[in-house]
């Protein structure tokens, strides 16, 4: 059973004028369509056909001589889980406990969101900035091109792709811009918050 490019979660003008049709057409159309193809053909035939997406990054992630695999997996995890993390209507404060863990693990809000906005503008050339479950401590990270927490035993709660393809047609080179507006208007604190309750 080979994996399919999974629905968005809203139609894609939903995000405007924050993340456009046309990124969409391109980012989930053309970039995260190609990592499912490409993926179906580097399992085809071998003995991780049928696993899971998960089960197969588990068992790639560590083999050199398998990044290829790694990164089409990787990145069709990440496009999916990123698609989440945004919601029409979306950014501006948690609340209830997420508020809380958010207040205790950073001091406030306002200190979390220029720490996540600091690493993923800060992320040199292409990757992602994550808000992750490290050992029950929140922690803001950013990873390289398909890195992703899950490979390295941390419980993504949200990320931001910052690969230009993301944010490029809407921000041209400004990735500030992209990752304030981000927080500001799109960011699915419900889908955190039930990452969180899902980490126990
Ligand atoms: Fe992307």
């Amino acid at each position: 059973m080979a994996f399919e490019l999974p629905s968005l979660p809203y139609p894609d003008t939903a995000l405007e004028p924050y993340y456009s049709a046309r990124t969409f057409s391109f980012h989930y159309g053309k970039h995260h369509k190609a990592y499912v193809d490409n993926l179906n053909k580097l399992i085809a035939g071998t003995d991780l056909e049928g696993k899971s997406l998960e089960a197969i990054i588990m068992a790639v992630a560590k083999d050199p001589t398998k990044t290829g695999l790694f990164n089409n997996a990787a990145q069709v995890w990440n496009h999916t889980f990123f698609w989440s993390c945004m919601t029409p209507g979306g950014g501006g404060r948690p609340t209830g406990k997420l508020a809380s863990l958010i207040d205790q693990a950073f001091g406030s809000y306002e200190k979390f969101a220029e720490q996540f906005k600091a690493t993923a503008v800060g992320r040199f050339g292409s990757g992602w900035g994550w808000l992750v479950l490290d050992k029950g401590v929140l922690k803001v990270v950013s990873t390289p091109n398909a890195e992703m927490p899950v490979a390295q035993g941390q419980v993504p709660l949200l990320t931001i792709d910052v690969w230009e393809h993301a944010y490029y047609l809407d921000y041209q080179n400004r990735r500030p811009d992209f990752v304030q507006a981000f927080l500001d208007n799109l960011v699915n604190w419900k889908f955190v918050a039930d990452n969180l309750a899902k980490a126990g």
